[in-house]
């Protein structure tokens, strides 16, 4: 028998074109940036993650759709996922992506962002950018014509975000009340999840340590979605407590690019957050574990939980691709040259 999931993803599959959500995403979406989770409503993150799961079940129906489209990748940080997923993402869908390395040479340092937003927007159809600074990425995308994409800031990473409630949806059909525990540091990841959790009605649990909770601004930006969704923020201090009854515990690494003259200091604090054993077992016994990579083995995980049964973090990985070209789809007009949607629009 189908499972629920299944099912589910089956009746996505013949009325897709019809999707009220996509299609009201794919008008609104387009020319659009995204620069924030929070620059996005309900129906649109829902949208994106349907349109994820159909460009993951039907890849060559998208092979044409950003026909010659050019995307630029600016990174002033090392990255594996996260460009492989834009390049091979935009690569199979028909366009072409250049990498510029800026990991010696953060952006506005040469000239001003604004004047290379104003040269980028001539010749490219999308900027993408992983930043230190987010306002790097907003002051882009106030002097672009073209969408400028956050690959991550020391503020959000919501690629990151879409990606793995797209997994969390594949595992557990829906995730709405569905029980998100994170532990650690309370900066951009956990920041972009609080928001997408919140505007697909999860339930979301935060547990740092003192000193490094959430920042304000996206607590009460994630607890007006959250009131209008009907689930919760919780933000905690004590990861037992935060992991009771947890469906999901994910973590990320205590010290993020930009951090590591903190290491020696984090380590102690960071050390009674780490997601062994022990704290899965205060968890559902169906709980999934997660973690956006790069893992630092040993640290924020142990081997025997990023390696059980109970892991997912490759499946996240996996969709890191099919969520970046559904948005990207989305932002660059391309479901307007796929037939299904074509078709649809003529009937
Ligand atoms: N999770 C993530 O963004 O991975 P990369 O830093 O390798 O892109
Ligand atoms: N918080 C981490 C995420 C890496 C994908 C960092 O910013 O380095």
């Amino acid at each position: 028998m189908a499972s629920k999931a299944t099912m589910e993803h089956t009746e996505q599959a013949i009325s897709v074109h019809k999707d009220p959500d996509i299609l009201a995403a794919a008008a609104r979406m387009a020319g659009e940036d995204l620069c924030s989770v929070a620059d996005l409503s309900s129906a649109e993150v829902r949208a994106i993650l349907k349109l994820g799961h159909e460009v993951k079940r039907n890849p060559r129906e998208y092979r044409h759709a950003l026909d010659a489209k050019q995307m630029v990748l600016m990174f002033e940080k090392a990255s594996l996922r996260t460009r492989l997923a834009f390049e091979t993402g935009i690569n199979t869908m028909g366009g072409n992506a250049i990498f510029v390395d800026q990991t010696n040479a953060p952006l506005g340092e040469r000239e001003t962002i604004a004047d290379v937003a104003r040269n980028l927007e001539r010749w490219v159809d999308v900027i993408v950018l992983r930043t230190y600074a987010h306002d790097t990425i907003t002051e882009m995308a106030a002097n672009s014509r073209v969408p400028v994409i956050n690959a991550l800031s020391d503020f959000e990473h919501p690629c990151q975000a879409l990606a793995d409630f797209m997994a969390l949806e594949e595992h557990f059909g829906s995730v709405a009340g569905l029980n998100f525990t994170y532990v650690g540091d309370g900066n951009n990841v956990c920041h972009s999840l609080m928001l997408t959790g919140a505007q697909l009605g999860a339930n979301v649990t935060v547990a740092t340590p003192r000193g490094y909770s959430p920042d304000i601004e996206i607590v009460t930006i994630a607890r007006e979605m959250a009131q209008a969704q009907g689930c919760e923020i919780r933000l905690l201090q004590d990861p037992q407590a935060a992991a009771e009854g947890a469906d999901a515990i994910y973590t990320d690494v205590c010290v993020s690019m930009g951090m590591e003259h903190e290491s020696t200091k984090r380590a102690p604090i960071f050390r009674p957050f780490q997601v062994n054993e022990a704290l899965m077992s205060k968890a559902k016994s169906s709980a999934v574990f997660m973690h956006c990579l790069p893992a630092r083995r040993n640290e924020e995980v142990t081997d025997a939980v990023i390696d059980s049964p109970q892991s997912i973090v490759f499946d996240q990985a996996e969709n890191r691709l099919h969520a970046q070209k559904a948005l990207m789809l989305l932002l660059l007009g391309g479901l307007a040259n796929v037939s299904k949607f074509s078709v649809s629009a003529e009937q």
